[in-house]
Parts: structure tokens; sequence; C-alpha cells
């Protein structure tokens, strides 16, 4: 049995005309690099992608997770990228590169990543979804959907390989110490939705089948945590595997005809339908939204991949768009007012509290009411 990893690393190291989009010159820099990665068998193969203007770099290999040197290699990507982004003056150049030197791992230096190793199959389908302008808990309700509900998955119910459920690992990402807890479904179904339903706490990192079979994997890293101020959003990515025991493709694809409300948005401080667009809608326009997610789907043979098949360039999500865009009408004729801006205690590491702090001086016990004039 072949065994792979798949290694997604993503960082924002600038981008085109402010937040929108990830430059040309800086995909063909990650693609040069990754190709040299392949001659000295750093990786097997790899895809560079962006989800507006996340830098995503998807890769295979066969050195398991968090490997130094394949950590080091999307880590001296983006540090060039970023220079040579700096020279050219695109925005924000260098964003989520938090970090003055390489510590081993990308995990607390800025960039986002999810990996998973799997002991390939006969035939190996799997989906990532990047998302931009929102952040890691966005992913929680369609994974629960497709993992959990049997009004999404029909599997759960008729397909007797995964009728027992999945065990869904999530972390609690406040804490400064990474801390996980472990949840069965159907049986803790309960119990782990009054944990993930707190997007911003509690975060799927990964799901296994009863047998112990990796079934999704997901990047929690905080950006503001690590920064201790508000840098960007942590736009996450997923590696999901489908079929053959697992939710079909189709099944994973039905949870995200939700276009479920999740923070991020406009200064990361705003809550916003998560529209799931074709890669060449991979940019966020409107009040730097609306949050989008892309869905590619590779198959895998040792090592090697194929596709991708861009899953949202389909009809099937024309209406699921049409809703999103309905709900960003409609909340933004809220402007600043909650729930659309989000709650004061969410806006801790934005720009906000400066703001308030000016308004915090001129409070007085007494109720002030104007001289007559
Ligand atoms: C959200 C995001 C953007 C920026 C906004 C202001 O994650 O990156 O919405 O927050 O465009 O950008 P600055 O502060 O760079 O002018
Ligand atoms: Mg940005
Ligand atoms: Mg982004």
């Amino acid at each position: 049995m072949v065994e792979t990893t798949i290694s997604v690393i993503k960082a924002d190291i600038g981008s085109l005309a402010g937040h929108v989009i990830v430059p040309d010159f800086l995909l063909e820099l990650a693609r040069k690099r990754l190709r040299e990665a392949v001659d000295k068998k750093i990786i097997k193969d790899f895809y560079v992608t962006h989800a507006g203007d996340d830098l995503e770099l998807i890769m295979t290999h066969d050195k398991g997770e968090d490997n130094e040197d394949v950590h080091q290699l999307a880590w001296d990507t983006f540090i060039e990228g970023a220079e040579l982004g700096r020279k050219k003056k695109i925005y924000a150049a260098g964003q989520d590169i938090l970090a003055d030197t390489f510590s081993g791992n990308v995990k607390g230096q800025g960039p986002g990543s999810a990996e998973m190793t799997i002991e390939e199959r006969k035939s190996e389908p799997f989906a990532i979804f990047m998302a931009d302008k929102t952040e890691p808990g966005a992913f929680n309700l369609p994974l629960f959907r497709m993992f959990a509900d049997p009004f999404c998955t029909a599997g759960l119910v008729i397909d007797p390989n995964f009728h027992d459920g999945f065990r869904f690992i999530v972390q609690d990402i406040k804490k400064e110490v990474p801390c996980y807890v472990d949840m069965a479904c159907p049986e803790e179904m309960y119990d782990l939705l009054a944990l993930i339903g707190s997007t911003g706490r509690y975060t799927i990192k990964k799901i296994y089948r009863r047998d112990g079979m990796v079934a999704a994997a997901v990047s929690t890293d905080k950006l503001h945590q690590i920064a201790g101020k508000y840098i960007g959003k942590d736009d996450p990515v997923a590696i999901i595997r489908a079929h053959s025991g697992l939710p079909a493709m189709g099944e994973v694809l039905e949870a995200f005809t939700l276009p479920h409300l999740v923070s991020g948005w406009m200064r990361g401080s705003h809550i916003g339908p998560l529209m799931p667009v074709a890669l060449k809608d991979s940019r966020c326009t409107r009040f730097d939204g609306p949050p989008r997610v892309i869905g590619l789907g590779f198959q895998i043979s040792n090592g090697e991949l194929l596709g991708p098949i861009d899953f949202f360039e389909d009809v099937a999500f024309d209406s699921t768009r049409q809703r999103a865009m309905e709900a960003v009408d409609y909340l933004r004729r809220h402007g600043p007012f909650m729930p659309h801006r989000l709650h004061d205690l969410d806006m801790e590491y934005t720009t906000l509290p400066s703001v308030l702090s000016k308004c915090e001086t001129r409070f007085t016990e007494e109720e002030i009411v104007p001289e007559k004039k």
C-alpha cells in the first residue's frame, strides 16, 4: 500500500489592486520552485493556485506531515515571493509572513497548513476547498453536514461502510497551546454541535471514520493570535477524501449548497454568506467579498495528481450564488450595525478598539443635557 501525504500550505504574501487576487508572477514563481523541488525529490507532485489573495501550494510527497523539508520549501517560496512582491509594490506584500526566520515548520509563523497522510486506495478521489475572507470555523457547518447529517449525506443511512459514523477532532483555537477533543457521531452529535456552533472558538481539525481511516483535514492557524493584532483573516483550506466507504463527492459538494453565514469579509469584521465560486471568480470584490470558497477535485495515483476539476464552475451552484448575493444585499443595508458587523468581543483584534478608546474618555456619570441657545 502506497502512503502519500497531501500538504496544502498557503499564505497571503501580497495581492493585486488591494486584497483581491494573487498576481500571475507569484503563481509562476511558485510553480517554478515546486517544479525544482520535484526534481530534487522533496515532493512528488504539486498544483499551484490561488483563493482570492491567498497563494495556495498543493503538494504530495512521502515524507509525512510536519516534514521540515516540505515546510521549508513552502516557507522559502513565500519569502522569495514576498521579496519580489515588495519590489513590485503589490499590495500588502509579505502580509502573512510573521516570523523573521524559519523554525522547522510553518505553524505559528503565519502561513496556514492542512495535511493528511493516506494509504492510497485502489482509486483515491479527493477535494480541496480553499476559502478567502473568512476563518477556519467557516468549514464547521459544511463538514458537519458532509460527515454527520443524513439530510445531506444519504450514505450515512444507506452505505454500511460508514453507517457507524465518524469521529471529529475539534480544536479550541483560543488556547495558546493547541487543545483537542474527540467526539464521535452520531452518539455525541449534540455535544459536538454545542462546540462547533461557536465557529470562532472551536474548529474541526480532522475527521476519521470509525475504523481510524482519515477523511478530512482543515487548517486552523490563527494569524492574530500569532501577531497579537489584526493582520488579515485566517483564510482556511480543507482536504476531503470521498467515495468507497466515505461520503460521495456529490454528498461532499451538497454541503456547500447553503451559502451559510461566516465571519470575515470587509476588514475581517463582518458576517456574510460563504459563496462557492469557480476559480475564475475567486476574487473578493464587493465590500471585499462576499467571502468565497473554491473547490478543486483531484485523483491521486502513487503520489501523482490527476486533475483538477473546478467543482463550483457549474450551473448547479448558480442558485446558491444567487441566494448568497440576496443575503449580501440584505446584510449590507445594516452598514455598521450588528449583527452584520461582528460583536465587540470579536472585534478585539481589529482596529475598532483604538477608535473606541478615544470615545471612552468622554463618558461621564452625569447625563449630559446640552445648554439651550
Ligand atoms: C479582510 C481583508 C480586507 C482588508 C481591507 C482593509 O481579510 O484583508 O478586507 O481588511 O481591505 O485593508 P487595509 O487595512 O490594508 O487598507
Ligand atoms: Mg490580503
Ligand atoms: Mg485572503
